[in-house]
């Protein structure tokens, strides 16, 4: 059979009604508000902007160290430090949506009525294309538990962002609970248009000499090639269970990786840690998956997107 020319194969993918070039973005948090980067890289083949999680008001995070490098991954217990909605909405946003890619805006709460709330808020702004809702943060109100780890609470925060905003919802779960296809049914249930997924997993490193944690919160949340098989796994699980699509990340660090994300059912990938060690890594996970399509003769992302199942 005669290889596919690459120029024939559509890299383009649909996350609900937001329609993506190329489906390789970075993950929250590892790309702050698209500032740094830009020194060093080139947006043009990144599917999406994904900014750090944002919150009604400002905060600073937790106290240095707050990251550590362990086998394969880091622990990072930054706190969610971020501007706050106004900075970002006076100083950050207009950076990010003069590149005419689409921005995810990250965004978090300390209740179910703050979620609501910045939801209206950030929809009222001009140039966010779709709000990822991180629901691995402790509800303060009910004794500190992760909101994405209670059924009940995913579908009361999915259903009241989707009363308060126009915009397409991608809700980002953690991967701490027993039954991760339940979650992402009830989140689907109440109106998200995507799933994302996986947050990091609790973890600590101790410095023995010292004889105390490395990072000033004790704990922490692992990323990296650490958790990969595990986020692969998960998100296959998720892909079985709803029909709105997958957004797969968790230790990507090649276009390989990137690969078996889709295989396990992923619509769209995205890219933290691995791009700490290589700025480089979106554009040429993006050319790696097409060269891997080109030469296995494929036409297009949604040829291989969850075919393990098939
Ligand atoms: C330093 C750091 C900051 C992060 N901040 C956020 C955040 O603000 N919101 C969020 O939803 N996830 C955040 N994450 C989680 C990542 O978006 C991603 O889900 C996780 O790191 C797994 O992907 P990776 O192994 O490719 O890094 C953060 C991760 C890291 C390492």
């Amino acid at each position: 059979m005669e290889e596919k020319n690459s120029q024939d194969i559509s890299m383009s993918v649909k996350l609900g009604r937001l329609l993506l070039k190329y489906p390789v973005m970075p993950a929250s948090g590892t790309f702050g508000y698209g500032e740094e980067f830009i020194e060093i890289t080139d947006y043009s083949l990144f599917g999406a902007l994904v900014t750090k999680g944002i919150s009604l008001e400002p905060s600073k995070g937790n106290e240095m160290p707050r990251i550590c490098e362990t086998p394969c991954g880091l622990i990072n217990s930054i706190g969610l430090e971020n501007v706050g909605f106004e900075k970002f909405k006076d100083e950050k946003i207009d950076f990010l949506k003069k590149f005419n890619i689409p921005v995810i805006v990250n965004f978090f709460g300390k209740s179910i009525e703050d979620y609501a709330i910045m939801a209206e808020k950030l929809s009222c702004i001009d140039g966010i294309s779709a709000l990822e809702a991180n629901i691995s943060c402790p509800n303060v109100k009910e004794g500190g538990r992760a909101f994405g780890t209670d059924p009940e609470i995913v579908y009361e925060i999915t259903a009241s962002i989707k009363n308060c905003s126009p915009l397409p919802l991608i809700v980002k779960l953690t991967p701490l609970v027993s039954d991760i296809a339940l979650i992402a049914e009830v989140a689907e249930k109440a109106g998200a248009d995507v799933i994302s997924l996986v947050n990091t997993f609790p973890a600590a490193s101790i410095d023995i000499n010292k004889r105390k944690f490395k990072l000033s919160r004790g704990y922490g949340g692992l990323s990296g090639p650490a958790i990969k098989p595990i986020a692969v796994k998960l998100v296959n699980d998720v892909y079985k269970a709803v029909r709105i699509p997958v957004i797969g990340m968790g230790g990507i660090s090649s276009w390989e990786d990137a690969v078996e994300f889709f295989m396990a059912g992923a619509t769209s990938i995205a890219v933290g840690t691995g791009a700490f060690n290589n700025p480089y890594l979106i554009p040429q996970i993006t050319s790696g998956i097409r060269k891997f399509l080109q030469e296995n003769n494929f036409s297009s992302i949604y040829d291989i997107i969850g075919i393990v199942n098939n």
